[in-house]
């Protein structure tokens, strides 16, 4: 019997990623159940009508009602309980949340909850909740499989040792488009070129945080709480080829890597057919052909928000929230044209400063930090928009 699986943010970068993994084995190991989507609703129908899929759900209400007058051959919910119903009611075995940003928290919680199997790309999940996830992952018994191609890489890594023989993990970083530019030549970019990320395709916001090198920090965290690894045992190392996906350093000192061309069919092929492996149609890597791999590390002045995400994975309780939620804001600012690249770190750094560390209590009142960080970096933004 194939295995049921709910794809959400189907419509993304990752989501259309994943569907084209399972088109290609169609019918054999997976069945898409369930699709969600925040507001592109034809997509989404589309995507529903190709696949047989019998439930959809759209975040935004206004799309969900011309969604359920365009299409008739399934049911379609909204908003974030519509969500969690479809999740809870599609009979799903396995979810896939690629949601982007911290809305893919309220997934990542309703499919650990329901004992279901996580295919998780939504890092933000982890970022800002991750012990609570991972609490809720165990006492559940649910799976959390990785689906960044950095984590992917570790998860296969560590999966192959005894516990106790990892020594140190490193999450290598393309750099992004704007590697080896000094801090004045970063006050003139655009969201184009912000958006030219030189080795992946990938959605608007995280491209930008590869830019900002805040998608490591991210990282940095995600794979904190994924491997419980502590945090002076993570580090990055920029590798602007994007083969080698990750190392692990263990005992004896030995270095493992993972290697291969930059492709995130790779990743959620592992991820969805975990502990299988399928054939995916990827070139096979020639490293002859590539001649050379460069390491270099990361220019953490130029690019303050890796060591800014670092600071509040290490300060706990809700700063990585508060961090996370301050992100977006600026990025969001930025890719709307009212926040320059150069001081989406600042925003971040002010909002920090702004609120109080609190300690993780519920997944309720991280709701609460994740609104108040949203605010008062919006309002940062607003100074500094009002001040130019
Ligand atoms: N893209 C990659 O290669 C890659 C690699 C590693 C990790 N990731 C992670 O994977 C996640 C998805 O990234 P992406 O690049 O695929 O993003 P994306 O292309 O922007 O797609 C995001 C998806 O989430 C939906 N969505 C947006 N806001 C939502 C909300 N508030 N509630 C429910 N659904 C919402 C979108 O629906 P609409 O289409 O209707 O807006 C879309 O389906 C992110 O956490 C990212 O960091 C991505």
């Amino acid at each position: 019997m194939p295995r049921r699986l709910a794809i959400l943010g189907s419509t993304g970068s990752i989501g259309v990623q994943a569907l084209d993994v399972v088109r290609r084995r169609a019918g054999d190991e997976l069945e898409v159940v369930a699709l969600s989507a925040a507001t592109d609703w034809e997509a989404l129908v589309a995507q529903a009508t190709e696949h047989g899929v019998g439930r959809i759900a759209l975040a935004d209400g206004d799309a969900a009602a011309r969604a359920s007058e365009a299409w008739t051959d399934g049911e379609v919910v909204s908003g974030p309980d519509g969500l969690v119903a479809l999740v809870a009611e599609s009979g799903c075995e396995l979810v896939l949340n690629a949601i982007v940003g911290s809305a893919g928290l309220l997934a990542t919680v309703a499919s650990l909850g329901e004992g279901i199997d996580l295919a998780l790309a939504n890092k933000e999940s982890l970022v800002v909740g991750g012990e609570l996830v991972t609490q809720l992952a165990e006492a559940t018994g649910a799976a959390i499989i990785p689906v960044d191609s950095e984590h992917s890489a570790l998860h296969q890594l560590i999966g192959a040792e005894r516990p106790g023989t990892i020594e140190r993990l490193v999450l290598t970083a393309s750099g992004g488009p704007f590697r080896g530019r000094a801090a004045a030549e970063l006050r003139d970019v655009t969201v184009a070129d912000a958006l030219a990320h030189p080795t992946w395709a990938m959605g608007g916001k995280i491209t930008i945080d590869s830019a900002t090198l805040m998608n490591k920090g991210l990282e940095v965290i995600e794979a904190h709480h994924l491997f419980g690894t502590p945090y002076e045992r993570i580090e990055v190392v920029v590798h602007p080829q994007s083969i080698v996906h990750a190392l692990v350093q263990l005992c004896d000192g030995a270095t493992l890597a993972h290697l291969g061309y930059p492709d995130m069919r790779v990743p959620i092929s592992y991820a969805l057919h975990h502990p299988d492996r399928v054939d995916v149609p990827v070139a096979t890597l020639d490293l002859a052909a590539l001649g050379a791999l460069t390491f270099e590390p990361p220019d953490v002045e130029t690019f303050p928000c890796l060591a800014l995400a670092r600071a509040s994975g290490i300060a706990g309780g809700t700063a990585p929230c508060t961090m996370n939620a301050a992100n977006e804001v600026a990025v969001h600012a930025f890719l709307a044209g009212r926040l320059p690249f150069a001081e989406i770190a600042a925003v971040i750094e002010e909002t920090l400063a702004a609120v109080p560390v609190e300690p993780l209590r519920s997944f309720e009142s991280l709701g609460e930090a994740d609104a108040e960080a949203r605010a008062i970096a919006s309002a940062f933004v607003s100074d500094r928009a009002a001040a130019r």
